[in-house]
Parts: C-alpha cells; structure tokens; sequence
C-alpha cells in the first residue's frame, strides 16, 4: 500500500475519535443526565443519542472503510461483502432501536413527533439507509444480479453511502444542539456550563470521526487491490508482504474517480469486473 504509514495514521485517529465520541456520550447521559432505561420517560429518550453515536454513526463509519484495510486484502472478496453487510445491517438495528425510544418517549409525554428539521432529515436518512442496504444485498450479494449492473449502479452505491453517512452527522449535531437549547435551564446553554462545553467536544468529535472516514474513503491509492491482482500475488509466491501489494496497486488503472465507474470502465477483463 502507498503510504502505509499516512493510512494507519488516519485510521488511529479516526478509531481514537470514534472511541472517545462514545465515551463522550455515554458520560453525557449517565453523568449530566437521567441515565438509560425503557420506561417511557427522559431515561428512555438518551437511547437514542448513544444508539445513534454508536451505532449509526461509529459502526457505518467502520463499515465504510472495511474494505480499504490492508490485512483484509488476503480475505476472499466475497467474506468482506459479508463484513460490509453485516456492519451497515447492526447500524441500521441500532438506528432503528434509537427511532423507537424517541418515539416511544414523545408518545408518553405528549409531545408532538416529525416538527422539526432534525426529525425530518433524520427519519428520511434511516429510511434511505435502509433502502441502501436492500439494493446493496441486491446487487452485490445475490449471486444472479449482472455483472454489468453491480459495475454499473457501483458509482451511485458509493455516492449514496457517503452522502448518507455525512447526511447522519449532521443531523446528530442538529439533534445535539436542540438537546441542549431545550434541556439547559438555569444556567441556560447561552451561559456555557459545563455541560454544553463537554457536549459541544461531543460535536466536534463526531465531525472529526466523519471528515477522517471520508478522507480515508476517498483515496484512490488506499482502494482494496482487485481480486484478480491479489490473486496472482498469491499464485506468485506469496504476496502478502506490503511492497508487492504496493506495486500491484500501481498497476491498476488510476480512475478519474476513486470507485467503480473509472474502474468498471477501464477494467478489461470479466473476471475482475465480477469482484464486485
Ligand atoms: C428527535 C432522528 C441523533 C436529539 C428525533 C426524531 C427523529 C430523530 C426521527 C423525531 C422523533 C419524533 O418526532 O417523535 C435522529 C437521527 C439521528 C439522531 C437519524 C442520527 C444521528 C440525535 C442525537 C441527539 C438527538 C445525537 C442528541 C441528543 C433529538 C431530540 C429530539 C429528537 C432532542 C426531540 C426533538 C425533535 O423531534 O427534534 N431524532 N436523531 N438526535 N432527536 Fe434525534
Ligand atoms: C462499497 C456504503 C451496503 C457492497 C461501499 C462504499 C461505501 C458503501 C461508502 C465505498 C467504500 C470504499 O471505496 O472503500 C454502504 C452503505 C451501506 C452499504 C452506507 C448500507 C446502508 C452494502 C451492502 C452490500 C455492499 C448490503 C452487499 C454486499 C459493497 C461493495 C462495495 C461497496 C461490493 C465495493 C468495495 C470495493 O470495490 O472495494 N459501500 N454500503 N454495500 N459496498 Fe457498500
């Protein structure tokens, strides 16, 4: 891989952002606020910051880069699939589980549901999140989808995902801050006690956790090598040690774009194409 170093780099430090995010937010809601139970009441709600923190932001975030570890790369392209897949499919429960307890929570309390634009983005982005994962189990798993359709529909896969992810992000620190403006009241968010100071660390955190997930995403020479180069690394004699896979990165074609579409296009040969 070109530039080991500079990916385990961004790795730990997206890892270590990720961590203390969560770490963040469970000592938010079990130090500043009620603590967690199922029982219709405030305790219930801080379900759905932590199971949103944790899973639906940090697990996608280690679902998107999966594929890009490097001592995956000897793993058969078919055992990520299912990693990938798994992974986004426990976000989506937890993100699912965290929708329950705020609606359960509003229901209780007679508060209404869907006004505000948190709740707007939030809910389309767990129902698109959703549809990504069937299309995605569609294309990419079920063994009969053509090939020319899994090359083809793989750009708007990858778009979608990142939107998304981002699109999450933002939506917890909408959330995070109306939790602060209604739950602060004597002192008062504007008056910054410790509180608001720790939760806004939260906040930046998290956009620290997404701005590393998608730097690491987005880098072309950080791209799982094809099946089909690992393949012969392996065929070779062995090939698992870095400056082989280095210089078989250097044979693939370097796309305009970092995914599919540059690959799908440049990519002659079938087999190399089914690796999707
Ligand atoms: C409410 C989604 C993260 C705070 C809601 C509602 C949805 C939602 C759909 C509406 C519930 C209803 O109307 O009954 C999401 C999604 C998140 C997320 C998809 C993913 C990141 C967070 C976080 C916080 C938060 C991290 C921080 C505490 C709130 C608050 C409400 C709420 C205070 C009640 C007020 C309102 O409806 O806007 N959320 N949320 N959310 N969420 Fe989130
Ligand atoms: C790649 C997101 C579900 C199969 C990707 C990438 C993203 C992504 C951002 C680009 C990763 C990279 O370039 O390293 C998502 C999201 C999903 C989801 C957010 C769920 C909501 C699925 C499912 C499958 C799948 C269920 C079925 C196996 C793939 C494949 C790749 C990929 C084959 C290409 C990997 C490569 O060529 O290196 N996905 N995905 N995805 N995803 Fe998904």
């Amino acid at each position: 891989m070109e530039n080991l170093k500079h990916f385990l780099l961004a790795l730990c430090a997206a890892a270590a952002a990720g961590f203390v995010s969560i770490i963040f937010v469970l000592r938010w809601v079990l130090y500043f606020k009620e603590g967690l139970a199922w029982d219709g009441g405030l305790a219930e709600f801080n379900w759905h910051p932590v199971l949103t923190v944790t899973g639906f932001i940090f697990l996608q975030g280690i679902a998107i880069i999966v594929y890009r570890l490097p001592w995956t790369w000897q793993c058969s392209k078919l055992m990520m699939k299912f990693i990938h897949a798994g992974l986004n499919l426990l976000a989506f429960v937890f993100a699912v589980i965290a929708m329950v307890a705020v609606f359960d929570f509003h229901n209780a309390a007679n508060i209404p549901n869907m006004y505000s634009l948190h709740s707007w983005l939030g809910l389309t982005a767990v129902i698109l999140y959703g549809l990504q994962l069937v299309l995605g189990v569609g294309m990419y798993l079920i063994p009969v989808t053509p090939v020319s359709w899994r090359a083809a529909f793989m750009p708007l896969h990858v778009y979608s995902g990142l939107l998304l992810f981002t699109s999450v992000i933002a939506v917890a620190l909408m959330g995070i801050t109306e939790k602060l403006i209604f739950g602060l009241k004597d002192p008062k968010y504007k008056d910054s006690p410790p509180e608001a100071i720790f939760v806004n660390v939260l906040g930046v955190l998290l956009v620290l956790f997404g701005g590393l997930i998608l730097w690491i995403a987005t880098r072309t020479s950080w791209k799982r090598p094809s099946d089909q180069i690992l393949h012969s690394l392996h065929t070779n004699g062995g090939g698992e040690d870095n400056s082989k896979v280095t210089s078989a990165l250097s044979q693939l074609p370097d796309g305009s774009d970092a995914y599919g579409a540059g690959d799908a296009r440049k990519r002659s040969n079938k087999s190399d194409e089914q690796s999707n």
